[in-house]
């Protein structure tokens, strides 16, 4: 029997999976680490907490299975997307990662579209410049901390700092690097174009491959410190988002996915490369080869409602731990108590900016129609349906742009919540499934390292071999209505508040 591991950088850990070709789970572990918010909308992780948590969490996983570690045909990779690690000319870490939603780069991000020319940046990089975006992290660097810049010789994303030193080569794939703004999407290569005018060294950027393709081997040194036996195979793997559509075999077109995890994604396949002439929503290379997809985000999905817990909930986080259970069963019961709308209460996830569908770092969040008489549960209630109505934004361009989704599969976090899933199925008034699986972008990330593996010919017959479907939540017509009249609210809200965001973001 041979097996794959899965290993997914996120934002709050790293999620180290091994799987058996079916599928089956065989053994996990997660190591957690710290998000660093120096400033207001500002966010970075050490580079070095990404490896230890991989190398960690791969070592306990290899142990916990009682396989022989030869039978690891390859790894997989997957990773919170967009986060700049630079390395100097030893391969040293030279500052903190600026992650993905991290909003300090407003100002780059005119000075890129004012250099490339917004519609050409388009055209090539298939989006506008984006402060969640690394070529406008890069730019940062340059003009606040030059020093830092002139040292720099490679550029990498997280996982992709992963790879280099489980394997020592600088690489990437595909659907990860479309998130760097310096490929040209649609010829799926770095943008010559792009990178002279933005004064970025092509040198500094890795080898690019596709999702399944093997992209180097497990060093002797990086060996010791996994488990791996030199010479496993590591295949280029994908962004988080493309991983986990992989893991729920979003593979084809007319197939749609909705992760609630730290941020929320509304993701969609397409096997013709399709633009938001607005950019409100991403086009990226896919981790199928030679296919695309759309995606729109909510910065502060399952984020929202961490912070909730860890701000107000306090009551039920001490109550889940006396309890021996997760904070988060209590609050879903609260908030199940609570009616459809939260008792008048609305509100709005913008805690880190928002990009879908408003595009804007100085957006934060608020509750609005807060009363005296309002609970905790209708608070956590109020975060969760805002959550879902952001999501529906989302779908709603997708859809304009001719994706038309009419079932949806959920994944993330959120996806333990039967209440979440309901909401979201009565919020988009379709279908809501959720796979067997919840292991998502380590799942995917397995998936492609079975076909680099030579395991399946392709990572569609991957996927019809491995993801299951586990149930489906309907949607109903009456809340759907009822939902509909606070979400008609809830779309003028942004419009009535933008400019006082935008003064406060100065103060
Ligand atoms: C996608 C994005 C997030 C991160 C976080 O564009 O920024 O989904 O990948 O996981």
């Amino acid at each position: 029997m041979k097996y794959t591991i899965g290993i997914d950088i996120g934002t709050s850990g790293t999620k180290t999976v091994m799987f058996d070709k079916n599928g089956a789970k065989i053994a996990s572990a997660t190591v957690e680490y710290p998000l660093y918010q120096p400033q207001n909308g500002w966010a970075e992780q050490d580079a070095a907490d990404w490896w230890r948590a991989s190398a960690e969490s791969c070592k306990t996983v290899i142990e916990e299975s009682g396989i022989d570690p030869h039978d690891v045909a390859a790894v997989g990779l997957s990773g919170q997307m967009h986060g700049l690690v630079m390395l100097d000319g030893e391969g040293n870490v030279l500052r903190r990662s600026i992650i993905w939603c991290d909003g300090r780069t407003a100002e780059e991000c005119k000075m890129i579209e004012d250099t490339v020319g917004r519609e050409r940046l388009i055209e090539i990089t298939a989006n506008p410049a984006l402060t969640g975006f690394t070529a406008s992290k890069i730019m940062w660097v340059k003009r606040h901390e030059p020093e830092i810049f002139e040292r720099c010789r490679k550029i990498l994303l997280p996982k992709d700092y992963v790879r280099f030193m489980l394997t020592g080569e600088a690489a990437s794939d595909v659907s990860d690097a479309s998130g760097m703004q310096l490929m040209d999407i649609k010829n799926r290569c770095w943008s010559e174009e792009v990178c002279e005018k933005l004064g970025i060294g092509m040198d500094m950027l890795g080898k690019l491959y596709e999702s399944p393709d093997i992209s180097g081997y497990v060093t002797e040194e990086a060996s010791r410190l996994t488990g791996l036996p030199a010479g496993t195979p590591v295949v280029a793997g994908a962004g988080d988002n493309a991983a986990a559509a992989v893991g729920m075999g979003v593979v084809r077109d007319g197939r749609a996915f909705t992760t609630i995890g730290t941020s929320g994604v509304v993701f969609a396949h397409t096997d013709e490369m399709n633009i938001d002439p607005e950019g409100r929503v991403h086009t990226f290379c896919c981790a199928v080869p030679g296919a695309w997809h759309v995606m729109g985000v909510t910065q502060a999905a399952g984020l929202s409602l961490r912070w909730l817990r860890d701000t107000v909930c306090t009551d039920e986080a001490a109550r889940a731990e006396a309890e021996g259970v997760d904070p988060y069963v209590i609050m879903d019961a609260e908030a199940e108590s609570s009616p459809i709308g939260a008792s008048r209460l609305l509100y709005l996830p913008y805690l880190m900016g928002e990009r879908t569908p408003h595009l804007d770092p100085n957006a934060r969040g608020a509750f609005v129609g807060l009363s005296a008489m309002h609970t905790r549960g209708d608070m956590i209630r109020a975060v969760m349906e805002g959550v879902c109505y952001s999501q529906a934004d989302s779908l709603a361009v997708l859809n304009g742009m001719g994706a038309d989704i009419d079932n949806m599969l959920i994944c993330g976090g959120g996806a333990k919540s039967a209440l979440w899933i309901g909401m979201l199925a009565d919020v988009y008034g379709i279908p809501c499934g959720r796979i067997e699986s919840d292991e998502g972008p380590a799942l995917g990330a397995a998936i492609l390292a079975m076909v680099g593996a030579g395991i399946y010919p392709t990572v569609g017959a991957a996927c019809d071999a491995v993801v299951k479907l586990r149930d489906v939540a309907d949607p109903d017509a009456d809340r759907h209505a009822e939902y509909m009249k606070y979400y008609g609210i809830y779309k003028n809200l942004y419009g009535h508040l933008k400019d006082d965001f935008a003064a406060l973001a100065k103060m």
